[in-house]
């Protein structure tokens, strides 16, 4: 089957033949743009292996595999208006380095883009590609809803967090490696382990994208450190810090989130200094750790020798290590 490495240079050199010249560039020239300063490309690259599991002609899933990588990068546009994100991938974000409007309208035809790609899926497969497309590109509005909705509750159960992240950012990973088990004709079972298995490693990787939004290092992560914590997001770190807090801490959490105006650098410093005396880091670490193995149990499940699954077990080490 394919590695992840072999599968990242699949995915860069189709993005490198993807030329979107039309005009008006204003519109084309930011879609270009997010889909040339990088990224992991974990999602299509997770579609391709799973497709390679298999069957070998990766025509009958290169498409949908991309339309997917698309369709990330436009959450991505949109994502970042909401979260009033000035970096990504160690870039200027769209919004920021054109403005809102043109984010919001690029990211619009992404999103056309991304359908376009998936609708060219053969004929067997198309309703089935669709169904799960739909459904997941829903569930990721709504779990984007339910975490702008939670920046302003300061009583979120951590069992509302991770219904929230399992929409927004879960379901894509289990789609991406459902879409390749489905057009490499899978049988249904394995389509549904793998979606499993990608659905707990979407846990694992937004708890870690949490954490890594506190503790990462700036240049490695891409993204500025601490912009949850300016923007009250109730990530894991926040919510179980709030939870594990004295009267203290507590009091002094409740005072930031309370803030209207204050200086960045100050909030994110005394809420990463609670975060540290409770042992947030770690424990949001543990959590993302027993996702990985859950996600792996599922995968033993897919009726295919070990061999064959063999990358996608390696994807979850690298994953456990990664720092952007
Ligand atoms: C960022 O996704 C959004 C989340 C779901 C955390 P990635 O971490 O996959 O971003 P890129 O595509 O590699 O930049
Ligand atoms: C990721 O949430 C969810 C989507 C982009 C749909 P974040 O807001 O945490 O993602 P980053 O950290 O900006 O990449
Ligand atoms: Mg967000
Ligand atoms: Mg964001
Ligand atoms: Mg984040």
């Amino acid at each position: 089957m394919l590695s992840y490495t072999e599968s990242y240079q699949l995915v860069e050199a189709y993005l490198k033949n993807l030329s979107y010249n039309r005009e008006p560039l204003q519109l084309y020239d930011p879609i270009r743009y997010i889909l040339s300063i990088g990224g992991k490309r974990i999602r299509p690259c997770l579609a391709l292996m799973a497709h390679s599991v298999f069957s070998e002609k990766r025509d009958e899933v290169m498409e949908s595999a991309m339309g997917i990588e698309v369709f990330h990068n436009f959450t991505l546009l949109h994502d970042d208006i909401m979260d009033n994100a000035p970096v990504r991938r160690n870039y200027p974000t769209v919004h920021a380095k054109w403005n809102a409007n043109v984010a919001i309208l690029s990211g619009d035809a992404m999103l056309i883009l991304a359908y376009q790609l998936v609708a060219r899926s053969r004929n067997e497969v198309l309703p089935r590609m669709l169904d799960l497309f739909n459904r997941t590109a829903l569930e990721v509005c709504e779990g984007q809803q339910y975490d702008m909705n939670f920046e302003t509750r300061n009583d979120v159960a951590v069992q509302e967090y991770l219904e929230m992240i399992r929409l927004k950012t879960a379901v894509l990973l289990a789609a991406s490696l459902a879409c390749g088990a489905v057009a490499g004709g899978a049988a249904q079972s394995d389509v549904d382990a793998l979606y499993q298995f990608g659905l707990n490693m979407g846990m694992a990787f937004q708890l870690q994208d949490d954490y890594l939004d506190a503790f990462a290092d700036l240049k490695k992560f891409g993204k500025t450190i601490g912009g949850d914590i300016v923007a009250n997001k109730k990530t894991y770190l926040m919510l179980s810090a709030l939870e594990k807090a004295d009267s203290r801490q507590k009091k002094e959490l409740h005072q930031w989130l309370k803030k209207e105006t204050f200086d960045a650098d100050e909030k994110i410093t005394a809420v990463k200094q609670i975060y540290q005396e409770l042992g947030i880091g770690e424990s949001t670490q543990q959590l993302s750790e027993a996702y990985m193995q859950k996600a792996l149990l599922h995968l033993k499940s897919v009726s295919v020798p070990r061999s064959m699954t063999v990358e996608l077990h390696r994807v979850v080490d690298m994953l456990l290590r990664r720092e952007h």
